[in-house]
């Protein structure tokens, strides 16, 4: 595993709910897609400014396995700029030395959208600078239901003993495998739920929950957030020596 403290005593891992695209456009009139479009356009400003605050670790939920409940123009429309996101932005991630991972079920996803992301991750694979996940289709639940199957497959081929399950083997079998787990969750938009985000990981982030709608979202906000981060005093279930 990763080693996960940040030089300036900050989050080295934090995880974005990335909320309020809609309600975005919304207040502007305009559908629902355009608030995804100026959504996308904020990633690439949050992923520069990561290096700079100590941020190793940006993974970041794009669609849940529950959004596939909206209309099919939205589901296709979303479909389609993650497809054109990773065309566009695919050289200026690797010259800024970002390897791009993608967790979540790849299954349901269209052919020439694996296809592009699985590109990217190879092209990025040299990278070190920052680890950006970007998570597709990911759902917590579905996750350690995948992760479950794949090590109750091992038992039964007799490759692994029941009676050695632990934590850390389930681990092994989760998407984020190589990831450190998230010192931080953020959520934009006001709501105060975490939407099947990382349950397994995120047993002992902190969070924060912003009322300010993704599309707004700017490196000074997440500057200020981190900023909050570093006064929290973490536990993980201790007493303070
Ligand atoms: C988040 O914005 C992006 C995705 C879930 C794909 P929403 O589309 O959920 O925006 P709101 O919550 O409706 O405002
Ligand atoms: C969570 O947002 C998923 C993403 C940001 C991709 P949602 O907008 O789907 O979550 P709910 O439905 O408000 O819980
Ligand atoms: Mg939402």
């Amino acid at each position: 595993m990763a080693e996960t403290k940040s030089q300036a005593g900050g989050p080295a891992h934090v995880a974005i709910i990335m909320d309020g695209n809609g309600r975005w456009a919304q207040q502007r009139g305009r559908p629902r897609l355009f608030g995804h479009q100026a959504g996308a356009k904020r990633v690439r400003e949050i992923v520069r400014a990561c290096p700079d605050l100590g941020v190793r670790y940006l993974t970041i939920f794009a669609f849940s396995t529950e959004n596939w409940k909206r209309t099919q123009a939205e589901v296709a429309g979303l479909m389609t700029l993650f497809r054109l996101y990773i065309q566009k932005e695919a050289q200026a991630l690797l010259a800024e030395g970002v390897r791009v991972r993608f967790i979540g079920d790849r299954e349901r996803l269209e052919p020439k959208l694996v296809a592009l992301m699985d590109h990217l991750e190879t092209l990025t694979a040299g990278n070190d600078r920052v680890h950006l996940t970007i998570a597709l289709n990911y759902g917590g639940r579905d996750e350690v239901a995948r992760a479950t199957k794949r090590l109750a497959r091992e038992v039964a081929a007799g490759r692994l003993d029941p009676e050695s399950v632990d934590e850390t083997t389930l681990t092994r079998f989760l998407d984020t495998c190589v990831l450190p787990d998230p010192d931080l969750v953020i959520r934009t938009s006001g709501e105060a739920r975490i939407s099947n985000f990382l349950l397994w990981q995120s047993a002992y982030a902190e969070y924060e929950f912003t009322p300010v709608l993704w599309p707004d979202f700017t490196a000074e906000i997440f500057a200020e957030i981190l900023g909050r981060f570093a006064g929290r005093e973490r536990r993980f279930g201790a007493v303070k020596a």
